[in-house]
Parts: structure tokens; C-alpha cells; sequence
């Protein structure tokens, strides 16, 4: 299921170079191959102002996380890229920089449940109105917008359903109407899309998922191409403070080496994870983009290098989805995703517990994947034992 790596803004080396090299140029004054943790809150100056290579403060800049940001900026084809305590945090510094009283947003109608309770529970009372639509509809995104909409948000894949939109139509129908295309990269990774180069503004990590690799820190990102917006982000980046700090940076940063790898390693899993679920009588229906059934697939072929590690299923009832989440051994029972470990929930109970009621309530009888990079065999023993 190979395809094309994304065409548009084509970098001078290759993804797996920039990851590994882009703004880790080896320590000046030690030759560290790899850039140093930074623990550090302040700085020396010579002389009031006289700053060494511009740090004063580590919450407006430290260099462990300038290696992150530049790394970030590269892997994503653009020009800025600024690192945050989480994903949220980097959401919210979007919200609160582009947004006012009396705005408007789309949002897709399968997002990612904390995206959506940060709309309906932040941003909605400070007064900014969204509407849920099916993205993939791009008529329907069309006739949503309103003279106020600001920011189409868009998430591609989608958390937990793997829907798939047309980056590209959709930064046209937003550009048309004046407003911004938000992308949350977060189930792709920049190894596998880069929605920079199909026309997006801004692209949105929790970087706590794929780019860290590793389930052991949280974080989010941002990366822009436009210079003005990239300042305004990092304006608001300092001012709102919710930054990364240099251990989490260090780690994410230790993470995007590696990402080609992982992901190349996950989609290969992933793979043969839904060969196996769609022939299982205990499955009622498989999402995986790379389905040639699945109504996003050609979208995917068009905009993705291959389909990604992540597979929900449904089964045929509540129970059976509960039951299935408890009873594997070797897919760990948790929240999150994109780690090298295999990790298996059910989002109507857990991560998306919050779309409870809501219109982007997701099904009772579903169940995630994360599939990890673990040995096939022993990843498939464990779900056909534990599907029973
Ligand atoms: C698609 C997506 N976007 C954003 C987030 C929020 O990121 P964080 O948990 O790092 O704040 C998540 C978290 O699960 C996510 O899955």
C-alpha cells in the first residue's frame, strides 16, 4: 500500500535526514552530537541586553526546545514551528491568537473529543460559535461557512472513526471565504502527510503521540509557512507561557529521529492487523483508510505516503467492545496512542467520553487501536485470543 511521498514545498534532503539533522547541529562549545538538555531557567548577560546567542528566559526561548522547533518547522515543510506542554496548550494558543468574540469555526463532526470539549466548554462561553460538519462532505463544509467563519479545523485522519478530508479542497473553500485551514496532524505525523504543502496554515501536533514515539512525555506543536503568523503565534506562544519544557522537548526531539522508521514499522503492522479483523466473524466493520472500501481511500492515496497505525473496528454490541478491550494480554489498556507499544481502548467510555450527548458521540460497540511495532505474530495471537 505504498505511495508517493506528498509533492509541494520539497525540502533539500530527505525526511529521515532533516529528522534526524534539522536544527541539531552538533553542541558549539562540546561537539555534542546531540543537542544538550538545557535545564536551565535564566541566563548570563554581558552587560544589560548583551545576551549570548539571544536567551534570557527559558519561557520565551531555550535551545533545547529551539532544536525541537527547528526540527519541527523542517519535517513539516514549513518555516516556523513553536513546541508547547501539550497539545491542548498549542489548541488553545491557535483559539486565543485567531479568534474573538462573535468568530466562527468548523469543526469536523468526528474530532478528537478534548478538541471539541475545548470549543464547547471554552471557547463557546467566551463566545465563539462552531458548527460540527462531516468533512470529508467538502458541499457541506462549503455551505457552512458564514461571513464570521475564521478557522476551518480540520483533522485527517479523524480520532477514533479514521475519517478522511481533502486537505487541499478544503484549504480552498476556507482561502475563498477568508478564513484559515487548520490541520491536526496528530494521527498522520509529518512522516506520513504534510499539510503544509497541500495548502493548510497551520498544522497542529499532539506531539505527544507518534512524533514523541514513546509514550513516556506529553506535548504539542505548531507549525506555519507564513511569517506574520508564525510571529503572532509565538508572540502568544511567550505571553500564555504554556511551552515545553527542556526535558520534554529533549525527548520529543529523540522521538522525530526515528518517526520514518516507527511509522513505516506501524502502517506494516497496521496492515495486517485489519487483513486479520476483516475476515473475523467477532468484527462487524473495520476503519482503516487503506480499505479501498473505506469512502476516504481515495482522498488518502491522493494525500498520504501510506495509511498509519491507528485501526478502530465495531463489533456487534457494547459488551462484546468492552469485553474485547479487557481481555487482551499484549495491546495495553489506556488512553493515547501512537507509541511503540500496542495499546487497545474503547472511546466511547474513554477518550471520548467527553462527546457523550454530543453530536460527535462515537458508537458504543467501537474499539481503537494503536498498533504498535512489536512482532506481527505475537500482535495477532493476542487479538485473535482476545476476540475470541
Ligand atoms: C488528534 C488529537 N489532537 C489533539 C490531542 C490533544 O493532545 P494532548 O493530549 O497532547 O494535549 C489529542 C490527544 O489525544 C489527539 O488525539
Amino acid at each position: 500500500m505504498d505511495n508517493e511521498v506528498p509533492q509541494g514545498n520539497v525540502p533539500e534532503q530527505g525526511f529521515e535526514t532533516l529528522a534526524i539533522h534539522a536544527g541539531q547541529e552538533p553542541d558549539p562549545t562540546t561537539g555534542a552530537v546531540v543537542p544538550p538538555i538545557y535545564q536551565v531557567s535564566t541566563y548570563k548577560q554581558d552587560g544589560i541586553g548583551g545576551l549570548r546567542g539571544g536567551y534570557e528566559y527559558s519561557r520565551s526561548a531555550n535551545p533545547t526546545r529551539t532544536a525541537l522547533e527547528e526540527c519541527l518547522a523542517a519535517v513539516e515543510a514549513g518555516t516556523r514551528g513553536m513546541a508547547f506542554a501539550s497539545g491542548l496548550a498549542a489548541e488553545d494558543t491557535i483559539l486565543r491568537t485567531l479568534l474573538r468574540p462573535g468568530d466562527h469555526v468548523v469543526i469536523p463532526n468526528d474530532a478528537y473529543g478534548g478538541t471539541y470539549r475545548l470549543f464547547a466548554k471554552v471557547a463557546a462561553p467566551w463566545g465563539v460559535s462552531f458548527d460540527p460538519v462531516p468533512l470529508g462532505d467538502v458541499a457541506a463544509v462549503r455551505a457552512a461557512m458564514r461571513p464570521e467563519t475564521k478557522i476551518v479545523w480540520v483533522e485527517t485522519p479523524t480520532n477514533p472513526l479514521l475519517g478522511i478530508s481533502d486537505i487541499a479542497a478544503l484549504a480552498a473553500v476556507a482561502h475563498e471565504a477568508g478564513a484559515l485551514l487548520v490541520v491536526d496532524n496528530t494521527f498522520a505525523s509529518s512522516y506520513l502527510q504534510q499539510p503544509l504543502t497541500l495548502g493548510a496554515d497551520i498544522v497542529v501536533h499532539s506531539t505527544t503521540k507518534y512524533m514523541g514515539g514513546h509514550s513516556d512525555v506529553v506535548g504539542g506543536a505548531l507549525v506555519v509557512r507564513d511569517a506574520d503568523l508564525g510571529e503572532r503565534l509565538a508572540f502568544n506562544q511567550n505571553s500564555m507561557g504554556a511551552v515545553a519544557g527542556p526535558f520534554d522537548a529533549w525527548l520529543t526531539l529523540r522521538g522525530v529521529k526515528t518517526l520514518g522508521v516507527r511509522m513505516d514499522r506501524h502502517c506494516d503492522n497496521a496492515e495486517k492487523v485489519v487483513e486479520m479483523l476483516t475476515s473475523h466473524r467477532a468484527v462487524k466493520q473495520v476503519l482503516y483508510p487503506g480499505l479501498p472500501d473505506h469512502p476516504g481511500h481515495d482522498v488518502a492515496v491522493k494525500q498520504m505516503r501510506r495509511f498509519g497505525g491507528m485501526v478502530s473496528f465495531r463489533t456487534w454490541s457494547e459488551e462484546d467492545a468492552v469485553r474485547i478491550c479487557e481481555a487482551t494480554r499484549l495491546f495495553t489498556l489506556g488512553e493515547s496512542l501512537g507509541g511503540v507499544e500496542s495499546l487497545i481502548e474503547h472511546p466511547g467510555r474513554m477518550t471520548h467520553a467527553s462527546a457523550a450527548g454530543s453530536p460527535l458521540e462515537v458508537p458504543a460497540d467501537l474499539v481503537r487501536l494503536s498498533v504498535g511495532i512489536e512482532n506481527i505474530d505475537d500482535l495477532l495471537a493476542d487479538l485473535d485470543r482476545a476476540l475470541g
